[in-house]
C-alpha cells in the first residue's frame, strides 16, 4: 500500500515556497502555501527542505532589472533570503554564470549577498547551492566546484550543493559517484535534490528495465558517499510530474506510474 505519509523522510516543495509564492508584492510575504507543506511534514514526521530562496524563474513580475539598481536589489535579496535551496541554478551549461536579473545586476556577488541573508536569518539551517547538469564530471561541474571554493575563501557560508538529477533513462553520467566526492572533499555536504529518470514514450519494458538500474545508480552513488545526505524525488507520480510539459515526447519519469 503506497502510503506517502510513512514512505518518504523528507518533502520538497516543488512550487509553494518559491518567491513569486512567498513575495508576490515587494515586502508583502505569504507563507500559507508554504505551510501546507510544512505542516505535512511536521504531521509527518519528516525533513522539510526548502526550495527556493534565488532564481531565475517564477519571480514574481515586480522583481526585474528595470526596477532595481544594484544597491536596491542587494537589499531586496537580503530581503526575500531566509534559508534552504538558497540559489537556484546560477551556471549555464558552459560553466559561465546565468544572464538573469541578478546576475545582470550585482555580477557573481549576489550568490554570496543570499547566502549571507539565509545566514543571518538562521544560523542552524543548512544553505545550498542547486543546478542541474552537474551530476557528471565535465566543464559545469568544474564550474561549480570552482564556485564552492571561491565562496570559501572569501568565508561566504556554503553548506551544500544539491544535485538536481533530471536525467534521461540510459544517460546516468559516467562518474556521478566520483563527482560526488570531488565535493564532498571540499569540506561540504552534497544532496540530490530533483531526481526522476524520464524516458521516450511509450514506455516499454526495456526501457523500465533500464530505468530500474538507473535508479539503482544514482541511489547507490548517494549511499556510497560520506556526505551525501538525500535523495529527493521531485514529485512522486508521474500524474503531477512537470516533465511531460517541459521536455515534450518524455515521461514516465517516476517510481509510481501516471494511473496510480
Ligand atoms: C518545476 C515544478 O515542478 C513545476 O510544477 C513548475 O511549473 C516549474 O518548476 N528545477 C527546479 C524546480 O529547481 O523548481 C522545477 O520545478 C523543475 C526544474
Amino acid at each position: 500500500m503506497l502510503d506517502d505519509r510513512t514512505m518518504f523522510g523528507q518533502l520538497t516543495a516543488a512550487n509553494s515556497m518559491k518567491w513569486d509564492a512567498t513575495e508576490p508584492e515587494q515586502g508583502v510575504f505569504t507563507f500559507a502555501q508554504g505551510d501546507v507543506i510544512a505542516n505535512l511534514a511536521r504531521q509527518n514526521g519528516q525533513l522539510l527542505r526548502g526550495h527556493n530562496c534565488v532564481w531565475h524563474q517564477q519571480l514574481p513580475s515586480w522583481v526585474t532589472s528595470s526596477n532595481f539598481n544594484a544597491a536596491e536589489l542587494t537589499s531586496v535579496i537580503q530581503n526575500h533570503c531566509v534559508s534552504w535551496d538558497v540559489v537556484n541554478e546560477p551556471l549555464n551549461d558552459n560553466g559561465t554564470f546565468r544572464s538573469d536579473v541578478f546576475f545582470d545586476t550585482l555580477g557573481e556577488s549576489y550568490i554570496g549577498i543570499a547566502l549571507k541573508a539565509a545566514r543571518a536569518a538562521d544560523s542552524n539551517a543548512k544553505l545550498y547551492i542547486n543546478d542541474f547538469n552537474i551530476e557528471g564530471p565535465g566543464v559545469k561541474a568544474t564550474a561549480m566546484l570552482n564556485l564552492v571554493k571561491s565562496l570559501q575563501q572569501q568565508e561566504i557560508p556554503i553548506d551544500g550543493i544539491g544535485f538536481q538529477s533530471h536525467l534521461i533513462v540510459g544517460e546516468v553520467p559516467a562518474g556521478f559517484q566520483q563527482n560526488l566526492e570531488a565535493f564532498t572533499a571540499l569540506g561540504i555536504q552534497v544532496a540530490i535534490t530533483e531526481l526522476d529518470i524520464r524516458m521516450t514514450l511509450p514506455e516499454t519494458a526495456a526501457l523500465l528495465e533500464q530505468q530500474k538500474q538507473d535508479y539503482t545508480t544514482v541511489i547507490e552513488a548517494c549511499l556510497n558517499t560520506a556526505g551525501c545526505v538525500g535523495v529527493t524525488i521531485w514529485d512522486w507520480t508521474d500524474k503531477f510530474s512537470f516533465v511531460p510539459s517541459t521536455f515534450p515526447g518524455y515521461g514516465g519519469c517516476l517510481p509510481v506510474g501516471r494511473g496510480a
